[in-house]
C-alpha cells in the first residue's frame, strides 16, 4: 500500500478521526492508573486529545521550544540505519497514516497511533531524550556493523519500546510498544510475564520476539538511570562485537 510521505491534514477522513478517538479513549481508560507519570505529564505538554489527530506542525513547534526534537514523516517503518541517523540529529521518524476500524487491535506495521500517540509525548522529556540521543550516537559509531546494531536493538526494544519504570514502589509503563497496544497494556503488569531489574549485560544478551506479547520486561528506576548507563552500554557492546 502506498503511504503518505508528508502530512496533509485535510486528507484525514471522518473514519481516521473516529479511529484516533476510539483508540485514544480506549487506551487512556486503561493507561491512566498504570502508565508513567512522565508520560501523562508529557501528553499534556504536547496537548494530545481524543478529538484531534495531532498536526505535526503543532507538535514540531511545541517540541522545538522544549527539547529541540522534531518529527520526520516516513511512509513506513524506517530501516535501522536511517532510523538511527535521523535520531542522532533529533529527528524522530514517524508515519502520519492511521489503521482502519478493521485493524483496531492489530496491524503488522506501526501507524501513527503507535508512532505519535505512544512515542511522541516523551520527546518532550529532557532526560528521556538525552538517553534516546545517546543510544543513537552509539549506534552511529557502529552503523555498518550488523551485529552491533542488532544488539543495540535489544536495548532499544527493552527500554523505548517495552520498558517499565518504578514510581513510588509501583511498576508503571513507559515503553511505546506497550502504550499503543491494548493487549500488551493488559498483559505487561500481570504475573504472566517476568520483570527484570535494568541491567545492561542481561539486556544485551537477551533475545526478543516481535510477534508475541512479551514474556519479560526490564524495569528502570528513572530515565536518568538510562542516561547514566550509556558508557556501560557502549563498553559492554564493544566487548560483544
Ligand atoms: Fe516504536
Amino acid at each position: 500500500m502506498i503511504r503518505p510521505t508528508t502530512q496533509i491534514y485535510s486528507n484525514y477522513t471522518i473514519e481516521d478521526f473516529q479511529v484516533w478517538k476510539t483508540l485514544f479513549d480506549r487506551q487512556m481508560e486503561i493507561l491512566i492508573p498504570i502508565v508513567s507519570k512522565n508520560y501523562l505529564d508529557a501528553l499534556k505538554t504536547v496537548n494530545f486529545t481524543n478529538d484531534r489527530i495531532p498536526d505535526f506542525n503543532d507538535v514540531n513547534s511545541t517540541l522545538k521550544n522544549i527539547t529541540g526534537w522534531n518529527l520526520h514523516v516516513v511512509p513506513n517503518i524506517s530501516p535501522q540505519k536511517e532510523f538511527f541517523e535521523f535520531l542522532s540529529v533529533k529527528k524522530f521518524t514517524a508515519t502520519c497514516w492511521l489503521r482502519t476500524f478493521n485493524q483496531l487491535d492489530y496491524i503488522e506495521e506501526p501507524d501513527m497511533f503507535h508512532d505519535v500517540f505512544a512515542h511522541v509525548p516523551l520527546l518532550s522529556n529532557e532526560a528521556y531524550c538525552n538517553f534516546f540521543k545517546g543510544i543513537s550516537d552509539i549506534a552511529l559509531e557502529h552503523i555498518n556493523d550488523t551485529k552491533a546494531i542488532e544488539l543495540l536493538g535489544r536495548i532499544y526494544w527493552f527500554t523505548i519500546e517495552f520498558g517499565l519504570i518504578r514510581e513510588n514502589n509501583a511498576l508503571k509503563i513507559y515503553g511505546a510498544g506497550i502504550i499503543s497496544s491494548n493487549g500488551e497494556t493488559k498483559h505487561c503488569l500481570s504475573d504472566a510475564s517476568e520483570k527484570i531489574n535494568f541491567d545492561v549485560k542481561t539486556m544485551l544478551t537477551t533475545d526478543f520476539r516481535t510477534d508475541i506479547l512479551q514474556d519479560k520486561y526490564f524495569v528502570i528506576e528513572s530515565f536518568d538511570q538510562l542516561y547514566d548507563a550509556l558508557p556501560e552500554i557502549k563498553n559492554e557492546l564493544e566487548k560483544l562485537i
